[in-house]
């Protein structure tokens, strides 16, 4: 979702991320020279993959997916240690928090949601017609992380936190005393304690996770991808970790088939593979630390990271502005932030291949 989702009258209208014929059009260059720094995704499809999908890749399709999935969910559960009654699986994480927004935010409900953050949070709790408690985060100086001082005398008063760890968009991880802070305040509340959603979308670039946690707080749920260490997010695969009671509750949500068979093959046979997952971090890890320092040398201000993109100051709102422009003029396209957002002197580079980061560095200075 880009930055001008707004609000006119009573309706919320969001746009999403144009595509790269739009950009290509509005901005005079070739389809094929357009380079998405802004969706947080990987350079290629993993290596590796159709050496993954043992025998014939051969799903049936003349008959609807297996309902429970089964396959997949086995592979989940296998992937993250824990027993398949503990998973549910949905197209994308973005399906899974939708399922979560269904089951744990009434109507006229609320969701906490520490800014700045992934924008589908704000996006799902509206079409619930919840309303968002919007709690800004620490600044740099706190490592962007949560404000617990704010956010906790909060929680009484929602039915869900909306938590990425790491953060999207600013790259940082939460301390786990933070977590564990939170987790033990919505425990307090006993059963009106909210559900608190651990988005864990950028796992696999930290190996840290709060999975083992699910046991203590039955509140906690867990939020994975295939989108982005698996770099698979065409085929739409996500998943959550819960306590089994909390899972059941997801389960009579769920669509029965919004995971086609083909994808559901293909993100099981990811998941039996982890091992294109952790080669994919490596790469993306050691190029972020040179596509770090190539941004410093050219000016720009890069945050620390802990994730496949960098969250980069650049100066004024107006100068974000410029510079995205003189990007989107070659055909690389960055994450921008609105004039109201906190990050509005900020540009959000996804780490790409070695040789389109080079072209990006070589626009800044052109
Ligand atoms: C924190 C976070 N959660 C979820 C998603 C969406 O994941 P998916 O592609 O699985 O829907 C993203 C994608 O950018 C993200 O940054």
């Amino acid at each position: 979702m880009t930055d001008a989702a707004r609000r006119t009258g009573t309706t919320q209208v969001y746009t999403w991320e144009p595509s790269n014929q739009a950009i290509a059009a509005r901005y005079g260059v070739r389809p094929e020279d357009v380079v998405r720094f802004d969706t947080n995704t990987s350079p290629a499809e993993p290596a590796g993959l159709a050496g993954a999908l043992a025998g014939p890749f051969d799903p049936s399709l003349n008959e609807y997916p297996d309902s429970e999935y089964a396959e997949l969910t086995a592979a989940a559960a296998a992937y993250t240690g824990v027993d398949p009654g503990e998973i549910v699986v949905g197209a994308g994480a973005d399906e899974v928090l939708d399922i979560i927004a269904k089951t744990f935010l009434p109507a006229a409900g609320a969701a906490i949601v520490p800014i700045p953050t992934y924008g589908m949070y704000g996006v799902l709790t509206s079409q619930r017609a919840a309303r968002a408690i919007a709690v800004p985060r620490r600044g740099t100086d706190g490592a962007f992380g949560l404000d617990l001082d704010r956010l906790l005398p909060l929680l009484a008063e929602a039915q869900v936190v909306w938590l990425a760890v790491p953060n999207n968009p600013t790259g940082a991880d939460e301390p786990e005393a933070n977590l564990l802070a939170l987790l033990d305040a919505a425990a307090a509340l006993g059963p009106q304690a909210p559900a608190i959603v651990v988005d864990e979308a950028y796992h696999e670039f930290t190996g840290r996770t709060a999975i083992p946690l699910r046991d203590r707080y039955p509140h906690l749920i867990v939020v994975r991808t295939l989108s982005k260490a698996f770099a698979l997010p065409g085929i739409r695969i996500g998943y959550a970790v819960a306590a089994r009671a909390t899972i059941a509750r997801l389960e009579r949500v769920r669509p029965p088939g919004s995971v086609s068979t083909v994808s559901a093959t293909i993100g099981a046979a990811a998941l039996r593979a982890p091992a294109t997952a952790v080669e994919n971090v490596r790469r993306l890890v050691e190029e972020r630390s040179r596509f770090a320092a190539a941004l410093t040398a050219a000016g720009w201000t890069p945050h620390p990271s802990v994730t496949n993109f960098l969250l980069v100051r650049i100066g004024s709102h107006e100068q974000a502005e410029e510079a995205a422009e003189r990007l989107l003029h070659r055909g690389l396209v960055p994450r921008t932030f609105g004039p109201a957002n906190p990050l509005r002197g900020h540009l959000r580079l996804t780490v790409r291949s070695a040789a389109e980061n080079a072209r990006l560095v070589e626009a800044i200075g052109a």
